[in-house]
């Protein structure tokens, strides 16, 4: 109902052209012929009027017949006639207007070609700046790391978080509100619902995952990367298997060192600090809704 709209093909709009002009052509000299057999006919008709039938013998000027005056001024638009037949519609009729023109864009698009490779040469483009805006604009966005984890490296068991620390939580959620969570599709499993007000982007192997609508489905991190480009700070809230891709990619590490030893099946990736520097530090003790001592910790990549 909505498809798009024939196009004429633009060979048959040229050959129509061509063959109308030559129409044109055909038609001014058939129009000269006749004005040249009707010339003649004239001629012979005022000459005959004259010289025959006696008609204004009597009106001479100069002591030449009259009918040798019209003759002569007929004459003239016969010449006219054929000077723009031949002349003016041969060269300067649409056809040869459009040959000049085509001369002369072609003549231009030479002289341009020759002043940029002019100004290739000698005003080379420094390749390092085109590097360096390039890794400007991949570096846009500050992909960040977010994470619990135990003394130990511990990050969850069965599929569950090992404990409940409400400051950790709104932590979270402060810092990731209004942006893209990356996460691991056992991941997104135990959330209960959906954490409002930002994108999640689901990493899985799976072709037919299904997700409720909003969220966002991709097959590799570097996918969901891409995905996430428009924000300019990108979350990776885990689990354990995508923590350990993500390292590499990551510019920045938003930790939560709980002070305790775990029990558990999944665990965060060393951080090895010849890669990454702390930047911040702050220490929360426990008490009456925290069973556990904590810190927040930032990382940068050196
Ligand atoms: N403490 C914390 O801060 C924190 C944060 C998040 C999660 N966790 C815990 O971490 C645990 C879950 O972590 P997990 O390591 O088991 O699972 P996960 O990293 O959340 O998800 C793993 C799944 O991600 C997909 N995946 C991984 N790499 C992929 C790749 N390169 N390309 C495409 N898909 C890929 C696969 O999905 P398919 O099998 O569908 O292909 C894989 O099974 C839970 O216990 C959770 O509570 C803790």
């Amino acid at each position: 109902m909505f498809g798009k709209k024939k196009e004429i093909p633009q060979i048959d709009k040229d050959q129509l052209e061509l063959i109308q002009n030559a129409q044109h052509r055909v038609k001014q000299k058939k129009r000269l012929y006749i004005h040249f057999v009707v010339f003649l006919i004239g001629s012979i008709l005022l000459i005959l009027a004259n010289v025959v039938f006696g008609i204004g013998k009597d009106n001479k000027f100069l002591d030449i017949d009259w009918f040798v005056f019209v003759i002569f001024i007929w004459l003239f638009f016969l010449l006219y006639h054929v000077f723009n037949v031949y002349i003016t519609h041969k060269f300067m009729g649409k056809d040869w207007e459009q040959k000049q023109l085509d001369k002369l864009i072609t003549q231009q698009q030479k002289r341009i070609e020759q002043l940029q490779q002019r100004v290739k040469k000698e005003y080379p483009i420094p390749t390092e700046k085109i590097v360096d805006s390039e890794k400007k604009t991949k570096n846009a966005s500050e992909i960040t790391i977010i994470v619990a984890a135990g003394e130990n490296d511990a990050i969850g068991k069965d599929n569950k978080l090992i404990w409940h620390l409400s400051d950790d939580l709104k932590r979270f959620k402060s810092l990731t509100n209004g942006h893209h969570i990356i996460m691991g599709r056992k991941t997104f499993e135990s959330f209960p619902k959906l954490l409002p007000n930002r994108t999640h982007v689901i990493i899985t192997r799976q072709t037919h995952y299904k997700v409720p609508e909003g969220v966002i489905v991709v097959n590799s991190l570097k996918e969901a990367i891409n995905v996430t480009q428009s924000d300019t700070q990108p979350f990776i809230i885990g689990g354990g298997e995508i923590y350990k891709q993500a390292m590499t990619l990551a510019d920045k590490i938003e930790l939560t060192r709980v002070h305790e030893n775990f029990e558990a099946d999944t665990f965060f990736p060393k951080i090895d600090m010849s890669i990454w520097k702390e930047t911040s530090n702050t220490f929360h003790d426990k008490d009456d809704k925290h069973d556990y001592a904590f810190s927040f910790l930032t990382y940068l990549k050196k």
